[in-house]
């Protein structure tokens, strides 16, 4: 049997598992279960990622130490996953005393070569997103997070990381398949092509919380160094490096596609073969994050809907690569119109006719088309998992437009042999059907696909007429009950509340303000200053990044006026995605002086509440506002 070898980002034990973590873990699970449907044997790693400055910083504010603080979270990570059913293989822990030993291995074999120097660095450092902030100034805030930056001066170990960047540029180009999907890759390539390669500081003197570095008392290793060394640390003494596949989402993808290959080129191991960067989960338009506020746990919804509702929804509504949104609403509409209405329905009708009308009896083999199952194989293989099962599901639809055209339960009346030949050949067709269809949904859907094999009481290969004459189907019942929405929405969100509450127990600590620092009010000023400010209703028609910026948007708003829309660039691109403010109404500055911004002219200013690190938050209205109306 040939293997695979897959892995999620290790997560951060700084918070317990959302379902963005759940998402991307998922879908390992999903692939991994989609190659051994071709006889592969994947395995599949997660793991957590504990050491670090805001590891450090999580356990002393709630009074633990970090190694217990990190027993903590991590176990929380591998429980979530054995509750959900999940096929981990492995999961890595950077805390591990035989992970330390292979963080150490790499940097001897990277030093032994020759890129590994002594130096001394100044920088504004970003403990959000542990890593220094390029070409920051006094005041500002990380980029990703919009958490304050931290100026750091240090004595630290070098990695040349500058030595690396023609291999890289040229890794990405001879090899498109290395880092996909392409959008991602041209990203990737862009950045290489236009920025400077900076040497990487690779040990930390001020941090305590961490791999020490062999022979450099007071240094422990960079997380970043010691994090991405879990891919290989997690198979080591296997013959499973290189992994096939490394999937994260887009937020780390340089970490994964510029600095894990330059590590393994300098030590000259060999290199993944492949790394997917999906989209980011929104809820509410936002990134679903911790430092947000916005998370979602996915044990609540598994309580209220079963696992699989959950898995199905996030690939069938979401293209693997594009962010997409979450909602309850959404979730129980995919579930009762898919899954009830859809799925479950074709199976109960069917196996109920075969009881009825045949005694539970498969009737004779008939030739039918199966061609939807190449399709969805090829769009799997693509990670087109929507493609896959809209491909899937289209063949319940004709399904059932088929029974309802053939009309089995007149069929069933009239005796004549023509008749029941037809009954016979409509209740093959459905049953060998379904039975295809739920092997094709299985790596997605793999618990309630296991309850409709036993209903089937069959399983066997992707092709059709498996399914002999005579064989006697299992026992009927209901698989996907259908839902009251308002009603599991209600059960799901107070579950989702005593998660909340359990786990904030399990860290002793206490419900966190949304906002923190509040600044002080400022001078005040008279109805005259105000009024000087003219505030007004606009809407925005379009928004588009900004080429070289990737805190703002180009994003063009009408406010009314005869002349068109204004041109405004926002530093709001960390927290919207373009698509995700098409038609939203928003307050804008309209006198303000225009002003140049990455030689784009913006006409005004854009309105948002600063949140915790200068992250925004758009102003709106709960009432209907007309475009150009005055705020005053
Ligand atoms: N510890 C680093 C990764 C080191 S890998 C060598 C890290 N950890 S994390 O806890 O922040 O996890 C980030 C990963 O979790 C993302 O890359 C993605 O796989 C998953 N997600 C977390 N939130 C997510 C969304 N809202 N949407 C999609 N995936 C998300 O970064």
């Amino acid at each position: 049997m040939s293997k695979y070898y897959l892995t999620t980002p290790i997560y951060y034990v700084n918070a317990a598992p959302h379902i963005g973590h759940t998402y991307t873990t998922l879908v390992a699970d999903t692939i991994k279960r989609l190659k051994a449907m071709q006889g592969i044997e994947a395995y599949l790693v997660t793991g957590t990622d504990e050491h670090g400055q805001k590891i450090e910083r999580a356990a002393t504010k709630i009074g633990k130490s970090p190694q217990e603080y990190t027993d903590l979270i991590s176990a929380e990570f591998e429980n979530t996953w054995k509750q959900l059913g999940l096929a981990i293989d492995k999961s890595q822990r950077t805390t591990s005393p035989q992970h330390a030993a292979a963080v150490a291995k790499l940097f001897a074999a990277c030093d032994a070569a020759g890129y590994i120097y002594k130096g001394s660095y100044s920088g504004y450092y970003s403990v959000t997103s542990e890593a220094f902030v390029a070409d920051a100034k006094e005041g500002d805030v990380d980029p990703d997070s919009g958490q304050p930056l931290e100026l750091v001066t240090e004595e630290n170990l070098f990695f040349k990381l500058s030595a690396f960047q023609d291999k890289i540029i040229e890794l990405h180009e001879t090899n498109p398949q290395f880092l996909q999907p392409e959008s991602r890759r041209n990203e990737v390539l862009a950045f290489l092509k236009n920025e400077k390669l900076q040497d990487l500081s690779i040990s930390r003197t001020t941090v305590k919380w961490g791999i020490p570095v062999p022979e450099h008392p007071g240094h422990v290793f960079y997380v970043w160094f010691d994090a991405l060394m879990t891919y290989w640390s997690a198979v080591e003494g296997t013959d499973l490096w290189p992994a096939d596949l490394h999937l994260m989402s887009k937020e780390i993808v340089r970490f994964h596609a510029i600095y894990w290959p330059a590590f393994l080129m300098a030590a000259n191991w060999p290199l993944p073969k492949r790394i997917y960067s999906h989209g980011w989960l929104l809820f509410e338009d936002n990134k679903m994050s911790k430092s947000r506020g916005n998370i979602v746990r996915a044990t609540p919804i598994q309580q209220v809907m079963g696992f699989d509702a959950l898995r199905y929804f996030l690939l069938r509504e979401i293209p693997f690569g594009s962010d997409g949104s979450f909602s309850f609403d959404a979730l129980v509409a995919r579930y009762n119109s898919d899954l009830a209405n859809g799925l479950g329905n074709l199976l109960s009708r069917t196996l109920s006719m075969i009881l009825q009308y045949r005694e539970g009896k498969v009737p004779a083999p008939v030739e039918a088309d199966a061609s939807a199952i190449p399709v969805a194989l090829a769009h799997y293989e693509n990670f087109e998992f929507h493609k896959a099962l809209e491909t899937i599901w289209r063949w319940i639809g004709e399904l059932d437009k088929y029974i309802v055209e053939n009309a089995p339960w007149k069929l069933a009346k009239d005796s004549s042999p023509e008749a029941q030949a037809r009954l016979d050949a409509v209740l093959y067709r459905c049953f060998e059907s379904l039975r295809l269809i739920t092997a094709l949904a299985a790596p997605v859907i793999p618990e309630s696909a296991a309850k409709i094999a036993l209903q089937l009481n069959i399983q066997g290969p992707l092709t059709w007429g498996h399914t002999p004459q005579g064989h006697p189907i299992g026992e009927i019942s209901p698989v996907y009950p259908r839902l009251d929405a308002k009603v599991a929405i209600e059960q799901m969100k107070t579950l989702e509340t005593e998660e909340l509450a359990r786990q904030n127990a399990l860290l002793g600590k206490v419900e966190e303000a949304p906002l923190v620092n509040i600044p002080p009010i400022a001078e005040t000023i008279s109805i005259d200053d105000f009024v000087k400010v003219d505030l007004r209703v606009g809407q925005v028609l379009s928004a588009e990044t900004v080429k070289g910026a990737d805190k703002l948007l180009h994003l063009k708003i009408d406010i009314g006026e005869p002349t068109g829309p204004r041109t405004i660039v926002a530093g709001i691109a960390k927290a919207y995605s373009p698509e995700s403010l098409i038609n939203r109404k928003v307050v804008i500055v309209a006198n303000l002086a225009p002003r140049k911004l990455k030689g784009i002219e913006s006409q005004g200013m854009i309105v948002a509440a600063s949140l915790e690190g200068g992250s925004p938050a758009l102003a709106a209205f709960l009432e209907e506002v007309p475009v150009g109306a005055r705020l005053k």
